[in-house]
């Protein structure tokens, strides 16, 4: 674990963004979930804007997450978190997550953090840093980045609920609020509960959407 290193990513980087929407991809169809496509043009132009961050074990791609901005920064969002199968498991996604929380209240102090992930380890790793689960409301409007969703494959879903719900949480994190990291909010059975509620009750619907078609 010592030998990788999380670096804020640049030009020299560039090579990495195939690999990394490879990974992106074939980790969303082995969950059989849903996930925003990336282009790797998309993850370049993050890493030339100094908006990304990437593990390297020895020159070896290990992790990465970019940063969004919405609103104007009233908004940052963290997106695209994903750990190379072989390295996963060893706490390396919480370590690239911390760093790109640091380092985007650095750049967008002003700036609300939120997230939306079906992933709990996403989940546990963001109610560490402080986030708390919030309604699609409490986050950004910007049509641009609810336009991200449509590659996904709950798409119809998030349609069918007037962009109110769908499978993902949404987190956010408020840094004019105060929150004491130590103190846990949540319950790990808790969310798993939410996270299955939420399935079982969206899975009926999008059933049901199908029968529909
Ligand atoms: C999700 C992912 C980023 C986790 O990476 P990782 O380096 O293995 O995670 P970590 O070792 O840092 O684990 C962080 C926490 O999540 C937990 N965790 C890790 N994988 C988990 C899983 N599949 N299910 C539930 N919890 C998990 C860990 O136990 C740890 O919890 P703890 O702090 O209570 O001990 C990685 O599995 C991945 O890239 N998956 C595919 C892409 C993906 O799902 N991205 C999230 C998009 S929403």
């Amino acid at each position: 674990m010592k030998q990788i290193e999380i670096i804020i990513a640049t030009d020299n980087h560039l090579d990495y963004a195939q690999e990394i929407c490879e990974v992106i991809s074939d980790s969303a169809k082995v969950r059989g979930t849903g996930i925003a496509k990336r282009t790797p043009d998309y993850i370049k132009g993050k890493m030339v804007n100094g908006n990304a961050i990437i593990a390297l074990c020895k020159g070896m791609f290990a992790g990465f997450c970019y940063i969004e901005v919405w609103g104007h920064e009233k908004y940052v969002a963290h997106s695209g978190l994903i750990v190379h199968p072989d390295y996963r498991n060893q706490g390396l996604a919480k370590r690239i997550k911390e760093f790109t929380f640091n380092y985007s209240l650095k750049k967008y102090p002003h700036s609300k953090v939120f997230g939306i992930t079906t992933g709990l380890a996403v989940m546990k790793i963001n109610s560490d840093l402080g986030y708390k689960p919030v309604t699609f409301s409490e986050l950004t409007n910007d049509p641009k980045f609810w336009a991200g969703c449509k590659t996904c494959t709950n798409y119809d879903i998030l349609k069918s609920k007037e962009h109110k719900m769908c499978l993902c949480t949404g987190m956010l994190y408020d840094p004019s609020i105060e929150v004491k990291k130590k103190e846990k909010w949540y319950d790990k059975k808790v969310l798993k509960r939410l996270k299955k509620i939420k399935q079982t009750m969206l899975a009926s619907n999008k059933q049901l959407l199908l029968w529909k078609k």
